[in-house]
């Protein structure tokens, strides 16, 4: 295996960087973009040849991606060389209840530890392996965090967390089980980000922060890739783009990353057109939002208070390649409120059979308002990137379900 990974550029100046254990830009401080060797990839890879591969994770891929795991790792199946290939299905009832041509539901709440940061914390611990590298931080609103756990399990790695306050003790129990040291940060998850990446200066610890580490959108864009290639028709085409994608959005960096697993596909000619993506934010948590609405590219921090974890950021971490995301494909922001997530978990639950946490199901709360606004139009082919099982959050969950009926006996029941 062989990959074609030459750096990394600043999407704040456009500097260029060598492969190395690198963060945010040297020069100016803002996030980093992995950068491949397009054309070397044309010569060199036939994409039916990638079709053809039956490891069906996100390794699969290897050519597209920054690293080529150790042997160990790929030898033997495990969750970490297996990560991936969620299942795209479609979603007949919402096409009816949204008079939308086409819907697919992309199901990464079935990824091992049940959240689609399962992809970016694979991809950060393949590389710590890689380089031998002894303990991995993060900071995390949960999903993250328990990621980063699971794929640490039964690794050389060691994760250290740092959670806000107030994160779900789903998502908090998930990251303990599997042997994770877990900080709760008194603070936001902007602090806990913050003491993330002052711990790892100082201990000398790997840092995965999202999007600060720009492993976690390469681990990312492989949905985009899967996405691509389940609509693909084999041989004849292998790979297709739907017309729109819609995507829950808190750092930005899930929307960056499948907006980059697109972007190198149309790079590389094996697609013919870019989706459109449209990123759903947290009424509550408006900072990318405004910034958004505001035209520019700057974020402000803005305390957040939405009930929904995953996606509760005061500032983005990623905000830039998330505008770049939504602007370059003529895409739209959309806001949901709590109110409207917690309904959406119940609807995604009666109409498609999955179970998701508020931040989740925020993606049908874009897909209504995105129709509503006519960002989708009738006739288009649609994906909801499903992001997290409703298991990491049942007190949410439990606020929007009666309660069980108490009964000893069958003249109490009524039908
Ligand atoms: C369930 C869920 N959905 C969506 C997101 C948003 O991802 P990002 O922060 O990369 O925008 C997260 C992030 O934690 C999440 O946990
Ligand atoms: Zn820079």
């Amino acid at each position: 295996m062989k990959h074609f990974h030459t750096g990394f550029r600043c999407l704040g100046c456009n500097s260029h960087f060598d492969i190395g254990d690198i963060y945010n830009c040297p020069k100016c401080g803002s996030n980093l973009d992995a950068t491949y060797d397009y054309e070397a990839i044309k010569r060199e890879v036939d994409p039916q040849q990638i079709v053809a591969d039956k490891n069906r994770s996100i390794w699969h891929y290897a050519p597209l991606l920054p690293l080529i795991p150790p042997d160990f790792v790929m030898q033997v199946p495990t969750p970490l060389s297996t990560i991936g290939w969620s299942p795209l299905y479609r979603a007949s009832n919402l096409e009816t209840g949204t008079a939308t041509r086409k819907i697919w539901l992309k199901d990464d709440t079935r990824l091992p530890s049940a959240s689609f940061k399962d992809r970016a914390s694979a991809m950060v611990v393949a590389y710590a392996l890689t380089k031998n590298i002894e303990t991995i931080c993060c900071a995390s609103t949960g999903n993250a965090a328990s990621a980063l756990a699971t794929m640490c399990s039964g690794m050389t790695v060691k994760a250290v967390i740092f959670c806000p306050e107030g994160t779900p003790e789903g998502k908090l129990a998930q990251t303990l089980i599997h042997g994770a040291k877990v900080y709760s940060v008194q603070g936001s998850y902007t602090q806990a980000v913050h003491l993330a990446q002052q711990a790892a200066a100082q201990f000398g610890w790997h840092n995965r922060n999202t999007g600060r580490n720009p492993y976690t959108r390469e681990g990312k864009k492989t949905a985009g890739f899967e996405i691509a290639e389940q609509l693909g028709e084999g041989d004849k085409k292998p790979f297709r783009a739907p017309d729109v994608i819609v995507v829950p959005v808190g750092d930005g960096n899930i929307v960056s990353g499948i907006y980059k697993g697109f972007c190198d596909l149309f790079a590389l000619g094996w697609i013919e057109k870019m989706p459109k993506f449209i990123g759903v934010t947290a009424h509550l948590a408006p900072s990318l939002y405004r910034a958004w609405q505001s035209g520019g590219e700057v974020c402000h921090e803005i305390p957040s208070t939405t009930i929904a974890s995953g996606i509760s950021v005061d500032v983005p971490e990623d905000g830039v390649a998330a505008l770049r995301a939504i602007r370059d494909t003529g895409g739209i922001f959309v806001e949901a409120t709590d109110e409207e997530m917690l309904e959406a978990v119940v609807t995604m639950a009666r109409e498609t059979s999955v179970f998701c946490e508020p931040s989740c199901a925020a993606a049908y709360v874009g897909l209504l308002k995105a129709r509503q606004l006519g960002a989708i139009r009738p006739d288009d082919e649609v994906v909801l990137q499903m992001t997290a099982s409703g298991f990491k959050d049942l007190r949410s969950v439990l606020r929007v379900v009666p309660k069980p009926i108490l009964v000893r006996s069958l003249d109490q029941i009524m039908f």
